[in-house]
């Protein structure tokens, strides 16, 4: 089964290992793509603690990576315990950490973890099907306002206000069950002919929505950046600008040599930097791979260095 095809691989393993004997975090296993390749570079004392939220995710790679079993663990978690995860293995430190953010072409594909208007399946999107918030419970049970903020601030949805005061009306006459119901519902509100960009906002907006995204992204970059050793690095591809801001932002601040106190009559606050940034402006797919593989479109790949 093809489960994702990694996303600038090369790139990733070139700013990634500076050590082949190092230990290595990949936060989002998906189907061990870029973990086997980390693996594959090396040395026989190298490691890879692999972590994903989706247990389909941990399944699929640790069969694929049976080969490298001394070398590599194995977390089902949210990265957003990152910290708490690595403490209780013992690691405080770590060489590398790569996050490649968002869902797997799997989770999008799969029918049942209900992520894609492309089928009609139950609305789900929870990458962890542990999690007690769902895209059904959003859709039909968040108040109007609060479901237009959602489609405006994951989304920038143009039409957020309308659209949510459709969902609220259509769902007073039947609940909104599947990712199909939703999609007709958007297709009526907004017309055909933008129909996919909106689609793919609208549900893109729920899926942050649900896996609450943006939050755990940031706990998880400061713990990331807390945890490398003098020297590894931190490599992040993401699919939004929401995300790349996010992450532009946390390597800024922790590359900052000051704080600024914000009066003038006050000097700013001298600081030491934690980060040697390495992408000055952010590494994108080339057009051969963006052909190959649709997904390394929107792709934006940041690195930094720790001091
Ligand atoms: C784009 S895929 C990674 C693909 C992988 N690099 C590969 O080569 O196959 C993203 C993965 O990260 C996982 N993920 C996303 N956010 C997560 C989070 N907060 N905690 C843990 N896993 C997460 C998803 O479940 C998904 O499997």
């Amino acid at each position: 089964m093809q489960y994702h095809t990694p996303v600038l691989l090369n790139e990733v393993l070139a700013l990634l290992i500076t050590k082949r004997g190092g230990a290595y975090v990949d936060a989002t296993l998906g189907g061990g793509g870029h973990a086997e390749a980390i693996l594959k570079h090396l040395t026989r004392t190298g490691t890879l603690i692999g972590i994903d939220a989706d247990d389909d995710a941990i399944q699929f790679s640790s069969n694929r990576l049976s080969a490298f079993a001394q070398q590599v663990t194995f977390i089902s978690s949210n990265f957003n315990n990152l910290k708490s995860a690595l403490h209780l293995m013992g690691h405080e430190h770590i060489t590398g950490i790569l996050f490649d953010l968002g869902v797997s072409s799997y989770q999008l594909d799969e029918p049942s973890k209900g992520f894609s208007y492309r089928s009609d399946s139950r609305l789900d999107m929870r990458m962890n099907r542990a999690g007690s918030l769902d895209a059904y419970t959003i859709v039909n049970q968040y108040t109007e306002e609060r479901l237009s903020e959602v489609f405006w601030s994951y989304s920038e949805e143009r039409l957020s206000r309308r659209l949510a005061r459709v969902i609220v009306r259509q769902r007073a006459i039947a609940p909104i069950e599947t990712t199909g119901d939703l999609a007709r519902i958007v297709e009526g509100a907004v017309g055909k002919k933008f129909l996919t960009q909106a689609l793919s906002r609208i549900f893109q907006a729920i899926r942050i929505e649900v896996n609450d995204e943006l939050e755990n992204l940031k706990i998880a970059l400061t713990d990331a950046i807390d945890l490398l050793e003098k020297g590894g690095r931190v490599v992040v591809i993401s699919y939004h600008s929401l995300e790349d801001r996010i992450v532009k932002q946390a390597f800024k601040e922790a590359a900052a040599t000051s704080i600024a106190s914000g009066n003038k009559l006050v000097p700013d606050t001298i600081v030491t930097p934690k980060l040697k940034i390495l992408t000055k402006k952010p590494i994108e797919a080339t057009e051969s791979e963006e052909r190959e593989n649709p997904r390394a479109r929107s792709a934006k790949l940041r690195a930094a260095e720790k001091l």
